[in-house]
Protein backbone atom coordinates (compact mmCIF):
# COMPACT_ATOMS: atom_id res chain seq x y z
CA UNK A 1 0.00 0.00 0.00
CA UNK A 2 1.32 3.70 -0.83
CA UNK A 3 1.32 5.58 2.35
CA UNK A 4 3.25 8.58 0.59
CA UNK A 5 2.91 9.65 -2.83
CA UNK A 6 5.81 10.85 -5.27
CA UNK A 7 3.86 14.02 -5.43
CA UNK A 8 3.69 14.44 -1.68
CA UNK A 9 7.55 13.76 -1.37
CA UNK A 10 8.55 16.28 -3.95
CA UNK A 11 6.05 18.94 -2.49
CA UNK A 12 7.53 18.41 0.79
CA UNK A 13 11.57 18.11 0.20
CA UNK A 14 10.59 21.74 -2.05
CA UNK A 15 9.36 23.21 1.59
CA UNK A 16 12.58 21.69 3.54
CA UNK A 17 15.05 23.02 1.38
CA UNK A 18 13.21 26.76 1.56
CA UNK A 19 13.86 26.62 5.37
CA UNK A 20 17.17 24.79 4.71
CA UNK A 21 18.15 28.09 2.76
CA UNK A 22 16.63 30.02 4.73
CA UNK A 23 18.58 29.29 7.90
CA UNK A 24 22.05 28.59 6.05
CA UNK A 25 21.62 31.88 3.59
CA UNK A 26 25.10 31.94 2.26
CA UNK A 27 27.21 29.73 4.04
CA UNK A 28 28.83 26.85 2.46
CA UNK A 29 27.99 23.47 3.98
CA UNK A 30 29.23 19.66 3.21
CA UNK A 31 26.29 17.63 2.90
CA UNK A 32 27.18 14.29 4.20
CA UNK A 33 24.05 11.71 2.52
CA UNK A 34 24.14 8.66 4.75
CA UNK A 35 24.18 5.50 2.10
CA UNK A 36 22.07 3.60 0.65
CA UNK A 37 18.84 4.82 1.95
CA UNK A 38 19.37 8.61 1.08
CA UNK A 39 21.02 9.12 -2.11
CA UNK A 40 17.04 9.46 -3.92
CA UNK A 41 15.79 11.92 -1.33
CA UNK A 42 19.84 13.96 -1.36
CA UNK A 43 19.35 14.41 -4.84
CA UNK A 44 16.47 15.67 -4.89
CA UNK A 45 16.78 18.01 -2.35
CA UNK A 46 19.97 18.95 -3.15
CA UNK A 47 18.59 20.14 -6.52
CA UNK A 48 16.27 22.89 -4.44
CA UNK A 49 19.27 24.04 -2.09
CA UNK A 50 20.78 27.26 -3.39
CA UNK A 51 23.95 27.50 -1.33
CA UNK A 52 27.26 25.99 -2.09
CA UNK A 53 27.48 22.42 -0.81
CA UNK A 54 30.29 19.98 -1.17
CA UNK A 55 28.93 16.93 -1.17
CA UNK A 56 29.94 13.59 0.68
CA UNK A 57 28.62 10.29 2.00
CA UNK A 58 28.93 7.70 4.76
CA UNK A 59 27.91 4.27 4.37
CA UNK A 60 26.43 2.57 7.94
CA UNK A 61 24.42 -0.64 8.45
CA UNK A 62 22.53 -1.57 11.03
CA UNK A 63 19.48 -3.19 9.47
CA UNK A 64 19.24 -7.03 8.82
CA UNK A 65 15.39 -7.54 6.96
CA UNK A 66 12.84 -5.66 8.52
CA UNK A 67 14.62 -5.29 11.91
CA UNK A 68 17.39 -2.73 12.99
CA UNK A 69 20.09 -5.17 14.68
CA UNK A 70 21.45 -1.92 17.02
CA UNK A 71 25.00 -2.82 16.00
CA UNK A 72 25.98 0.24 13.40
CA UNK A 73 28.79 -0.64 11.44
CA UNK A 74 30.67 1.89 9.02
CA UNK A 75 31.27 0.59 5.76
CA UNK A 76 32.69 4.07 4.17
CA UNK A 77 34.16 6.59 6.13
CA UNK A 78 33.87 10.47 5.13
CA UNK A 79 36.90 11.33 2.54
CA UNK A 80 36.06 15.44 3.02
CA UNK A 81 37.99 17.80 5.76
CA UNK A 82 34.75 18.86 7.65
CA UNK A 83 36.84 20.80 10.44
CA UNK A 84 35.46 24.35 11.17
CA UNK A 85 32.58 23.33 8.25
CA UNK A 86 28.76 23.22 8.71
CA UNK A 87 27.69 19.74 8.22
CA UNK A 88 24.42 18.79 7.07
CA UNK A 89 23.58 14.82 7.43
CA UNK A 90 20.68 13.49 5.13
CA UNK A 91 19.29 10.51 6.05
CA UNK A 92 16.41 8.38 4.76
CA UNK A 93 14.99 7.34 8.35
CA UNK A 94 14.93 8.16 11.89
CA UNK A 95 14.03 4.92 13.91
CA UNK A 96 15.87 3.76 16.87
CA UNK A 97 18.13 6.63 15.96
CA UNK A 98 21.28 4.60 17.18
CA UNK A 99 22.79 5.13 13.17
CA UNK A 100 22.79 8.50 13.58
CA UNK A 101 23.93 9.23 16.90
CA UNK A 102 26.82 7.09 16.10
CA UNK A 103 27.40 8.86 13.05
CA UNK A 104 26.82 12.19 15.09
CA UNK A 105 29.90 11.19 17.49
CA UNK A 106 32.34 10.02 14.40
CA UNK A 107 31.81 13.37 12.61
CA UNK A 108 32.23 15.57 16.15
CA UNK A 109 35.52 13.71 16.15
CA UNK A 110 36.72 15.70 13.36
CA UNK A 111 35.72 19.16 14.91
CA UNK A 112 32.90 20.52 12.18
CA UNK A 113 31.39 24.24 13.53
CA UNK A 114 28.04 22.75 13.33
CA UNK A 115 26.21 19.46 12.72
CA UNK A 116 22.53 19.10 11.64
CA UNK A 117 20.16 16.71 10.60
CA UNK A 118 17.85 16.17 7.94
CA UNK A 119 15.48 13.27 7.54
CA UNK A 120 12.96 12.26 5.76
CA UNK A 121 11.10 10.12 7.70
CA UNK A 122 10.88 9.58 11.26
CA UNK A 123 8.92 7.10 13.37
CA UNK A 124 9.27 8.56 16.79
CA UNK A 125 7.73 5.74 18.62
CA UNK A 126 10.63 3.85 17.41
CA UNK A 127 13.79 5.97 19.44
CA UNK A 128 16.20 4.35 21.87
CA UNK A 129 19.22 6.84 21.16
CA UNK A 130 18.32 10.23 22.42
CA UNK A 131 18.45 12.08 19.10
CA UNK A 132 15.98 14.45 16.90
CA UNK A 133 16.59 15.80 13.59
CA UNK A 134 16.32 19.64 12.90
CA UNK A 135 14.34 19.16 9.64
CA UNK A 136 12.12 16.35 9.32
CA UNK A 137 9.70 15.01 5.88
CA UNK A 138 6.66 13.10 7.96
CA UNK A 139 6.19 11.55 10.56
CA UNK A 140 4.89 7.90 10.55
CA UNK A 141 3.69 5.29 12.34
CA UNK A 142 5.51 2.03 13.36
CA UNK A 143 5.03 0.63 10.46
CA UNK A 144 8.12 -1.06 7.61
CA UNK A 145 8.63 1.45 4.73
CA UNK A 146 9.92 1.06 1.70
CA UNK A 147 10.69 2.56 -2.01
CA UNK A 148 11.94 6.09 -2.82
CA UNK A 149 15.68 4.80 -1.66
CA UNK A 150 14.15 2.21 1.21
CA UNK A 151 14.68 -1.21 0.79
CA UNK A 152 13.19 -4.25 1.81
CA UNK A 153 15.31 -6.78 2.07
CA UNK A 154 17.79 -4.67 -0.60
CA UNK A 155 15.23 -4.44 -3.13
CA UNK A 156 12.36 -1.69 -4.21
CA UNK A 157 14.95 1.33 -3.74
CA UNK A 158 14.12 2.60 -7.16
CA UNK A 159 9.87 2.92 -6.26
CA UNK A 160 9.17 6.72 -6.65
CA UNK A 161 6.26 6.62 -3.97
CA UNK A 162 6.88 5.02 -0.32
CA UNK A 163 5.01 1.83 0.49
CA UNK A 164 4.48 0.14 3.75
CA UNK A 165 4.80 -3.80 4.40
CA UNK A 166 0.96 -3.85 5.42
CA UNK A 167 1.48 -7.06 7.97
CA UNK A 168 3.27 -5.51 10.60
CA UNK A 169 1.83 -3.36 12.98
P1 LIG B 1 18.08 3.42 13.34
O1 LIG B 1 19.53 3.29 13.62
O2 LIG B 1 17.26 2.38 14.05
O3 LIG B 1 17.53 4.81 13.53
O4 LIG B 1 17.88 2.96 11.85
C1 LIG B 1 18.07 3.77 10.83
C2 LIG B 1 18.34 2.98 9.57
O5 LIG B 1 17.58 1.78 9.51
C3 LIG B 1 17.91 3.83 8.43
O6 LIG B 1 19.01 4.49 7.90
C4 LIG B 1 17.35 2.83 7.45
O7 LIG B 1 18.37 2.43 6.57
C5 LIG B 1 16.93 1.65 8.26
N1 LIG B 1 15.45 1.62 8.46
C6 LIG B 1 14.77 1.97 9.57
N2 LIG B 1 13.44 1.82 9.41
C7 LIG B 1 13.29 1.38 8.14
C8 LIG B 1 12.12 1.07 7.35
O8 LIG B 1 10.96 1.14 7.77
N3 LIG B 1 12.38 0.66 6.08
C9 LIG B 1 13.63 0.56 5.55
N4 LIG B 1 14.74 0.84 6.25
C10 LIG B 1 14.57 1.25 7.53
MG1 LIG C 1 19.89 4.04 6.13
Amino acid sequence: MILITKDEIQTRTKQLAQQINFDYKRREVVIVGILKGSFMFMGDLLKHLTFDVVVDFIQAESYEGEDSTGNVVLKHELTTNIKGKHVLIIEDILDTGQTLSNISVYLSVYDPLSVKIVVLLDKPSRRIAQIKADYTGFKIENKFVYGYGLDYKQKYRNLPDIHTLEYLV
